[in-house]
């Protein structure tokens, strides 16, 4: 599997940078990492909203659209929900996605 390089950004400005495989998910490889600032209660089933990140550009416009249920459990996010949130669980890594960088939300519940 290829890798990419993804950087995470806490509320706090300090950067993780890590490598990822493409075809994982960022939640998985944030959590592999044990980053704090992503905590991912449900394991990626999409029913608990603690994997909100901000997505910087270039990279928010490439992803694929969030779809419904993305939406919806993004209503429950415990930081203020902005035109850039996503949940990491939907996030898969690409190869076009190197350098993919994120900012994570003061908090998470
Ligand atoms: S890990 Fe729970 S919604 Fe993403």
């Amino acid at each position: 599997m290829p890798t990419i390089q993804v950087h995470l950004v806490a509320a706090d400005g300090a950067t993780t940078t890590l490598s990822g495989r493409t075809g994982d998910s960022l939640m998985e490889t944030a959590i592999a990492a044990n980053v704090s600032g992503i905590e991912a209660d449900c394991g990626g089933l999409m029913t608990c909203a603690t994997c909100h990140v901000y997505v910087r550009e270039p990279f928010a416009a490439q992803l694929p659209a969030p779809e419904p249920d993305e939406l919806a459990m993004l209503e429950f996010t415990a930081a203020p929900r902005s035109a850039n949130s996503r949940l990491s669980c939907q996030v898969a890594l690409a190869e076009s996605l190197d350098g993919l960088t994120v900012d994570l939300p003061d908090t998470q519940h």
